[in-house]
């Protein structure tokens, strides 16, 4: 774990990390825990090249994909006895980033200078987590991860060519459901959203008493139904639907079910998506719930990438707005109180 030096004077990484505003103390997803085996990993957060890897305990390490000698990417190299080395000389270093052996000079004890930049990592909800500069965020909450009447089950990642403010902004909209999900989320004669609930919260938001017809709101629907959602934001990139039809309308008992929208902004305007699903289902097979979930995510992807401008405008007056779009209102105000300029204009 580690602090990115913000003091030093602003160029490279420094000025890069500076532009990456106050997001970059927050956590992000970069790369699936499953996908991080033997062998480094190059992933991109914010405009940063970061190499993932693993040491010899499986703890995962996100570095600065640059070699401190002459700058090589470290994701060239190879895990060698728990240390990363580097492809280009062989430097290798331990998990601290500092550099522990220089095979041109096998006697020479390395200085702390010669050090790779090291960025915090952990693993949660099956995702390697980075964040480029220490600060007191927590992960992301998901609530029903804990829920052991939930299966959980990742879906993703998908590239999408737009930040990642857009796409939580479209998470929380009800008002696209009867035209872009006709059929599954809604249907156009009963596109009107009742009024609801918006109130702000340390991580964003919260939305409840949201009510939908859908003709097909989950995988086990067997017929249309009203559906009560419950939206919370639970980081600037992040946000959890929980949504619960009317009984009686779906093949499984008690149903239930939340998804989590978990985002990585690989740049302002490009993004990498993940969704956790926590179902009240344990027998379907996991690509029937990731199916339903990319049937749903596929229409909206269009959309999305097709939105000018491709960061999210904080200027009320940027946009035309409704009362329908009060949540959306509520995620703008919450991203323009904590800086988030990453991915907004
Ligand atoms: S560039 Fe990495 S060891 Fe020389
Ligand atoms: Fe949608």
């Amino acid at each position: 774990m580690s602090v990115a030096p913000l003091s030093e004077p602003l160029g490279g990484v420094a000025a890069s990390l500076h532009a990456a505003g106050a997001a970059a103390a927050y956590w992000h997803p970069v790369i699936d825990s499953a996908a991080l085996r033997d062998k480094p990993q190059a992933v991109q957060l914010m405009d940063h090249a970061v190499v993932l890897w693993r040491d010899a305990q499986g703890q995962a390490h996100a570095w600065a994909d640059r070699c401190p000698h002459r700058g090589a990417r470290l994701s060239l190299g190879r895990v060698c006895e728990g240390q990363l080395e580097c492809a280009y000389h062989g430097w290798r270093f331990a998990e601290t980033g500092r550099c522990v052996h220089v095979p041109a000079l096998p006697e020479f004890v390395p200085p702390a200078g010669h050090s790779a930049q090291i960025f915090a990592a952990q693993e949660a909800y099956g995702l390697v987590w980075v964040r480029l500069v220490n600060g007191a965020h927590s992960l992301p909450l998901f609530s029903a991860e804990s829920d052991a009447g939930l299966r959980k089950v990742n879906c993703g990642p998908y590239d999408v060519a737009t930040s990642a403010p857009r796409i939580v902004e479209n998470f929380l909209d009800m008002a696209h459901f009867a035209f872009v999900h006709a059929g599954w989320l809604g249907e156009r004669g009963r596109s009107a959203v009742a009024d609801y609930t918006v109130q702000a919260t340390a991580t964003g938001l919260l939305a409840t008493n949201c009510w939908a017809w859908q003709p097909q709101s989950h995988v086990h629907s067997t017929q249309g139904a009203m559906v009560e959602y419950r939206y919370e934001v639970t980081a600037p990139y992040a946000a959890v639907l929980t949504k619960v039809p009317q009984p009686d309308t779906t093949a499984t008992a008690a149903w239930r079910e939340s998804i989590a929208l978990f985002i990585c902004p690989l740049t302002a305007q490009t993004s990498r998506v993940w969704f956790r699903l926590a179902v009240a289902d344990f027998d379907s097979p996991d690509t029937t719930l990731q199916a339903f979930q990319h049937t749903i995510f596929t229409q909206d992807q269009p959309v999305l990438e097709s939105q000018s401008p491709s960061c999210l405008p904080l200027d009320p007056r940027a946009e035309a707005h409704t009362a329908a779009d009060k949540a959306s209102a509520a995620y703008r105000r919450f991203l323009q109180g904590a800086a988030i300029s990453f991915g907004t204009c």
